[in-house]
């Protein structure tokens, strides 16, 4: 099979809207010390690129997740691979997220973290495909909404490749032809 890119997201128009999040985030956060809660590793470009934007004293912390193949579709169960450092009780917490895609993977993150009573909990996400989701969740924050492609590039990768890529890319897949 052979892969091709096409640019759908440019580097400028990413860095312009990373603005605009970080300008409302620093906004609603006034006075505040959020801790920032990037989920691996899909967000870690996000995360470095919006932190040095905000106007606002942050933590930060990870947490890496995987599913459960199959039964990731039909319970939503996600396995913690890397849990967070820090104790997050009475901390306004925003997790910082690369893709929306079905949503259960931020369901279920939402609620595990809800359980250790944040002060404030939210959610912004630098891209959602809103036609895939299979339970109801919304960002708080979000940078772009974008139709079903796959796509890599900005820390979004396929099979841990093109994460590099400065551009968001749709990778589209095809046969290498015949004649
Ligand atoms: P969800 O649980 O289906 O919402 O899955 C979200 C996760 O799936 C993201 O954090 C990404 O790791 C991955 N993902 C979903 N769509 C894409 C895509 O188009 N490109 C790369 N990764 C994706």
């Amino acid at each position: 099979m052979k892969e091709t890119l096409e640019i759908l997201l440019s580097r400028d128009r990413i860095a312009a809207r990373v603005n605009e999040l970080a300008g409302q985030i620093s906004c609603d956060y006034r006075n505040k010390r959020p801790v920032l809660v990037c989920i691996l590793k899909g967000a870690v470009i996000f995360l470095s690129d919006l932190m040095r934007k905000l106007m606002l004293p942050v933590e930060i912390d990870f947490m890496a997740v995987s599913s459960y193949g199959q039964a990731t579709s039909s319970s939503g169960v996600v396995r913690i691979l890397k849990d967070l450092d820090q104790n997050i009780g009475n901390r306004d917490v925003l997790v910082v997220e690369d893709i929306i895609d079905t949503g259960l993977t931020l369901n279920y993150l939402y609620k595990n973290i809800l359980q250790r009573r944040p002060r404030s909990l939210k959610v912004v996400t630098l891209l959602d495909k809103p036609e895939r989701r299979q339970v109801n969740f919304s960002p708080d924050y979000l940078g772009f909404s974008i139709p079903d492609y796959f796509v890599v590039g900005y820390g979004l990768d396929f099979n841990e490749r093109y994460r590099h890529l400065p551009d968001i890319c749709i990778l589209k897949h095809s046969s290498p032809s015949l004649d």
